[in-house]
């Protein structure tokens, strides 16, 4: 029998800004969750939050998009932005989009990663969980897992890994796929998915057998809402071990803290910190874009677990590198690079002070437009 991990996220509000969960919001949704297990619609589950977005891991046999799993998660978010509204939390019911349910929850706000298998012997898993970011966010520790020999050792060592991955990169602007298999077309690869804001990794298989090792959650809010609603906190899935990258291999891809676009206003760049469960609260500027890791073991259909992966001094220079970086990232106030790039910036508020200054430009008598204008004030006509 296959079993399904559903991991289904949204931000329905936060304590005292956009920095954590309220936990009488997590007991309600606990409630919701708790009445579906007992009904048998998901075997079990796990709730956590990264800063102010509320996380639920359920597991079940019902197969991926399945409506009853997600009208569950759906109910759970509504529940708990209830308490939130009562709580006057701020920003109650963020993510929820829409007032009604339609058969899945993709395209109403929350984010998605889920995988179907066939569980393994032992099945062990990592759930990677960001606040303050986006899905591309998670392109280039995937990559580091999946395709780089200086990251994961057995990409060397271990034949059951040596053919390398398949990895299916979303364009979130256009709407269209492409895979590329690695090492071979790592090249291609990494041409496009530098390109963070667009091009996300949605899914990884073991090229050798088709085994599906990792999926992300790839909901660009913005985009879907076609204004600034608050930034796509995502969410990835790694399966560990016997011929897949193990549990230090995965992560060691978040021994560095790189950039990513997101904190303040969704519209800052800002290192990812690694913080265990503890600290994950979103605090200085909003921030910095922080990451939760949790490892379970899935037996069963039933959530082994979980331990608290960054919850550990081997990445205290990790989160050390990345307050340094956040002072130097924060010196530049709002000049780019910190702030993002302008067709990043379209999604977020600056574009009502640009439209503001559009009157303002006096056409000079002797220039020529640039074939290729990029997004200014006055570009938007
Ligand atoms: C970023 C985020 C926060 C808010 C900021 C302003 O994803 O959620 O940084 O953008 O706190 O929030 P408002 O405009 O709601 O006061
Ligand atoms: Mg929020
Ligand atoms: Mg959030």
């Amino acid at each position: 029998m296959k079993t399904t991990l559903s991991v289904i996220k949204a931000d329905i509000g936060s304590l005292a800004g956009h920095h954590t969960v309220h936990p009488d919001t997590m007991a309600v949704a606990n409630r919701v969750l708790a009445e579906a297990k007992r009904s048998g619609v998901i075997s079990d589950y796990y709730i956590t939050h990264v800063g102010d977005d509320l996380e639920l891991i359920m597991t079940h046999s019902r197969g991926t998009l399945d409506p009853k799993v997600h009208e569950t998660a759906w109910n759970a978010f509504k529940e708990a932005a209830k308490v939130a509204k009562d709580l006057g939390l701020y920003a109650a019911g963020q993510d929820l989009l829409s007032d009604s349910f339609s058969g899945n929850v993709k395209g109403l706000g929350p984010g998605v990663a889920e995988m179907e298998f066939e569980e393994r012997q032992s099945e062990p898993i990592a759930i990677f969980m960001a606040d303050k970011t986006e899905p591309g966010a998670f392109n280039l520790p995937i990559y580091k897992l999946f395709a780089d020999p200086f990251n994961t050792a057995g990409l060397v060592i271990d034949p059951a890994l040596h053919n390398g991955f398949r990895f299916d990169v979303l364009d979130v602007y256009e709407g269209e796929s492409v895979t590329f298999t690695t090492p071979e077309e790592s090249y291609d690869l990494l041409a496009l998915i530098g390109t963070t804001g667009r091009y996300v990794v949605r899914r990884v298989w073991r090229k050798q057998d088709d085994l599906l090792a990792s999926t992300v959650s790839i909901e660009r809010l913005n985009l879907m809402a076609g204004k600034y609603v608050g930034k796509d906190d995502p969410v990835m899935v790694v399966r560990l071990q016997h011929g897949l990258p193990a549990l230090g291999e995965a992560l060691e891809a978040f021994s560095f803290p790189h950039l990513v676009a997101g904190w303040m206003r969704g519209s800052h760049y800002g290192p990812l910190m690694p913080v265990s469960q503890r600290d994950a609260r979103a605090t200085r500027f909003d921030g910095p874009p922080r990451l939760i890791g949790l490892g379970f073991n899935v037996k069963n259909g039933k959530l082994v677990g979980p331990s608290d992966l960054f919850d550990d001094p081997a990445f205290d220079n990790a989160r050390r590198l990345a307050s340094d970086v956040t002072d130097y990232m924060r010196r530049h106030g709002p000049f780019m690079p910190h702030r993002l790039e302008p067709a990043e910036m379209e999604y977020t508020t600056l574009s009502l002070v640009l439209e503001k200054l559009k009157g303002r430009f006096k056409k000079e008598e002797g220039l020529t437009k640039a074939k290729h204008s990029v997004y200014t004030a006055q570009s938007s006509e």
